[in-house]
C-alpha cells in the first residue's frame, strides 16, 4: 500500500484519489487496469470513456470491441493481457486528459507497470505514446515501431499503435491496427518461447 496525501494505491489498484478536481467531478468511479498482474503484454490507453466509467473496466465500449476482435484474430483473448490507461478517471465531455492530469496519474501507472513488468507494452494512440516516451509522436507514421523508454526505474520495450477508435473513423487504419496487435502477440510469444528454451539447457 502506498500513500501520497490525496491518493492511495493497494497493489496495482488506486483505491482513492482527489488530485484532479475536474475528474473527481466527472467520474462515477476510478477505473483501474484489468488482466493478469504477471501479463507479458500490457496495453495502455488514454482515459476511460462513458462506458468504461459506467462499468469500471478499461476498453469495454466500441474501442474495446475493436481491441477484443484484433486480440482474437491474433490468437489471444482479453483475459491473457493487461489493459490499463494513463488516466483512471473519465474526463468531462470525453476531452483529452490535460498534462497536469496525466502527471497526477503517472505514479499510479509506473507502480502498476513495475508490478506487472510486461515484456511488451503497447501504447494505444498518440496520448499514451507521447506521455510515456516524453516526446512528440506522429502516431500514424510511427505505429508499428518498437522503441525503448525508461519508465520509473525500468527499461521498457514499447510497441506504438494507433488508438482502436481511429479504425472506426478511418477504415484504412483497420489493417495496420490488426497487424500491430499481431506483432504485439508474436513479440510477447517469442519471449515466452525463449524462456522455455532456456529451461532445456
Ligand atoms: N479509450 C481509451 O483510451 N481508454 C479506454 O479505456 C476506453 C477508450
Amino acid at each position: 500500500m502506498s500513500n501520497s496525501g490525496d491518493g492511495s494505491m493497494t497493489g496495482v489498484d488506486v483505491t482513492e484519489c482527489t488530485r484532479c478536481a475536474d475528474l473527481v467531478e466527472s467520474r462515477s468511479r476510478i477505473v483501474n487496469g484489468v488482466g493478469p498482474e504477471t501479463a507479458d503484454l500490457c496495453f495502455v490507453g488514454e482515459a476511460p470513456g462513458a462506458q468504461e466509467d459506467a462499468e469500471g473496466e478499461p476498453f469495454v465500449g466500441r474501442s474495446g470491441d475493436v481491441l477484443d476482435e484484433a486480440l482474437r484474430d491474433a490468437g489471444l483473448s482479453r483475459a491473457d493481457v493487461r489493459i490499463t490507461n494513463c488516466v483512471r478517471c473519465r474526463p468531462p465531455d470525453n476531452r483529452d486528459p490535460t498534462a497536469t492530469e496525466l502527471e497526477h496519474c503517472k505514479g499510479y501507472l509506473v507502480q502498476e507497470l513495475e508490478q506487472v513488468d510486461p515484456e511488451i507494452l503497447v501504447t494505444l494512440g498518440k496520448v499514451p505514446a507521447e506521455h510515456l516516451l516524453e516526446r512528440d509522436v506522429a502516431i500514424t507514421s510511427e505505429a508499428g515501431d518498437v522503441v525503448e523508454a525508461t519508465i520509473g526505474d525500468r527499461r521498457q520495450r514499447i510497441l506504438l499503435s494507433v488508438h482502436p477508435a481511429a479504425t472506426l473513423y478511418d477504415r484504412s487504419q483497420r489493417d495496420p491496427f490488426e497487424e500491430t496487435i499481431e506483432r504485439a502477440a508474436s513479440l510477447a510469444g517469442e519471449d515466452v518461447g525463449d524462456q522455455s528454451r532456456i529451461g532445456e539447457f
